[in-house]
């Protein structure tokens, strides 16, 4: 049997699927594609998260479009985080050309121009479905973790959400976190003191500016109502094909607090949201996050925490995870090594450090008896893309250099007047761009600011009447309270916020 042939059939018998998948595109072969030795991906694997890489230009996020397209073509929602902007073509069909002809009678299959149901979301006040959240859905752990707060200034944010759970008050927004913040070492400094014990203005002066800092980047937009419910993500359309959403963050690039911030309430909201899955045939949700370095980049060390125990929490509810970024290693360790879809487009060797992460990358890779894995990787063409994913079983499926199909949807973004069509025809906005503006803390609070300031007053008026003095008698309790709130165990049910199950 010639090189080959076996070659061809060490593919065909490595990527036998029983049930439905995706085709990639086929595996090449000394630099040459073997028409028909298809590369697929099962669909029941496709919970099991993956990353994108590859050097600038080499068609990273049109191997994200290709994955986006033909999951909603199967009846599988998507969310996709985009960066660049350049993601909406989806919503129209691709222009065939003399190339992409080529390119699918080398691979075995002809191509298609689709177009695919989309629904575009918005963080800022851009066009789209606009994503919210309150700071009571966030709860203490993943506000304390966003603002990096060290363990005293978590004990505030921790009593502070009692507080206001306690006394029903709504905390909305920052506006409202600000003004408890504000009213606990003020207004509320007996009562909190009596309460909790002492809370000094220096903690919550730090918190505070941790709060501006996280304001500075636009999360005074985020913060709020109407909350968006995760379960709108997973929609199907009257033809069967999941919706595709996508959050254009165009605007997020130089905001990557922000941008941590909402991708990760978005992941415990949903963690906490979808049931267990058990073994099923397909996943229940697909979310690519593209420039993913963006959010590791900045970071801290309890965040990164976060998102690997969310990563490796989130699969059995039958949500998969792709991260698409230039080099593998913008990727934690913690999070690479969960992931069960490869997908590695060319690296360039410019400098020594280049060719350094090449050979680790390679290293990172199944050996094959076919490839020099670190050479494939710097002679792939663009829209190549060596491909390593799990079979049905779990088991690594061999290493293919894959020329990839091309995008059945347009490969360049939605003209201004496309856009405005796909936001009027939207089933989201009229439920999420409606003004709301309810009564919260802030309001609440400077009610009862202003009741006790009135009542204060009267009193002080009566007792001047009977000119008689009275000493309080008002003992603090032995034990620091607030190290008691914190280990009740109604306090840990009640208020630990979204993340409780995802800490334990
Ligand atoms: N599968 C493909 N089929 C046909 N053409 C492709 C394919 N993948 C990429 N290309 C071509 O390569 C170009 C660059 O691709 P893409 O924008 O996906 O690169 P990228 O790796 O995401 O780049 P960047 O790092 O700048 O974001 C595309 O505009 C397209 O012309
Ligand atoms: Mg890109």
């Amino acid at each position: 049997m010639s090189n080959k042939d076996a070659f061809f059939q060490h593919i065909e018998e490595g990527y036998k699927t029983k049930g439905d998948y995706i085709s990639m595109g086929a595996a090449m072969l000394n630099g040459d594609p073997l028409t028909n030795a298809l590369v697929k991906i099962p669909l029941k694997t496709l919970n099991r998260h993956g990353l994108i890489a590859g050097a600038t230009g080499t068609g990273k996020t049109k191997t994200l479009q290709i994955l986006a397209e033909n999951l909603s073509e199967k009846g599988i929602p998507v969310l996709l985080m985009d960066l660049k902007g350049d993601l909406s073509g989806l919503a129209q069909p691709g222009n065939d050309n003399a190339k992409i002809q080529e390119r699918h009678t080398k691979i075995g299959f002809p191509y298609e121009a689709k177009k695919f149901p989309i629904d575009i979301l918005t963080l800022s006040e851009q066009n789209g479905v606009r994503l919210r959240a309150t700071i009571s859905e966030f709860g203490p752990i993943l506000l304390s973790r966003i603002l990096d707060l060290t363990d005293t200034q978590q004990g505030i944010v921790a009593v502070l959400f009692k507080y206001c759970d306690d006394h029903q008050l709504p905390l909305l927004d920052l506006k409202d976190f600000k003004k408890i913040l504000q009213y606990c070492t003020s207004e509320g400094k007996e009562e909190f003191q009596e309460a909790y014990g002492r809370i000094s203005t220096s903690s919550t002066g730090a918190i505070l500016r941790k709060i501006i800092e996280l304001e500075q980047q636009g999360a005074d937009l985020f913060f709020g109502e109407k909350s968006f419910d995760v379960e709108d993500l997973t929609r199907i359309d009257e033809n069967g094909k999941g919706i595709i959403n996508i959050i254009r963050l165009t605007d997020i690039q130089d905001k990557p607090k922000l941008f941590s911030t909402f991708m990760l309430s978005l992941l415990a909201e949903v963690y906490a949201t979808f049931p267990e899955q058990g073994d099923s045939d397909r996943p229940e949700l697909v979310i690519f996050i593209d420039e993913a370095h963006l959010i590791f980049n900045e970071a801290s060390d309890a965040l990164l925490d976060q998102i690997e125990s969310i990563v490796k929490l989130i699969r059995s509810k039958g949500i998969g995870l792709y991260f698409v970024t230039q080099n593998p290693t913008d990727v934690p360790d913690a999070v690479l090594s969960q992931l069960g879809l490869k997908i590695q487009h060319a690296l360039r060797a410019f400098t020594a450090k280049d060719r350094k992460a090449i050979k680790l990358t390679a290293e990172n890779y199944p050996i094959s008896d076919f490839y020099n894995t670190s050479e494939v990787l710097t002679s792939l063409g663009i829209g190549e893309a060596l491909i390593s994913a799990l079979d049905e079983k779990g088991r690594p499926t061999p290493l293919a250099a894959t020329m990839l199909r091309a995008p059945m949807s347009r490969m360049d973004i939605l003209t201004d007047t496309e856009v405005k069509q796909v936001i009027s025809t939207s089933k989201l906005i009229p439920k999420y761009n409606e003004v709301v503006d309810r009564e919260s803390a802030y309001e609440l609070l400077n009610k009862k600011i202003e009741k006790a300031q009135t009542e204060e007053a009267q009193q002080k008026a009566k007792e001047e009447q009977k000119k008689t003095s009275r000493t309080s008698t008002r003992k603090s309790s032995a034990m620091n309270p607030i190290i008691k709130v914190l280990t009740s165990a109604t306090f840990i049910r009640g208020v630990m916020g979204i993340l409780s199950k995802a800490m334990r």
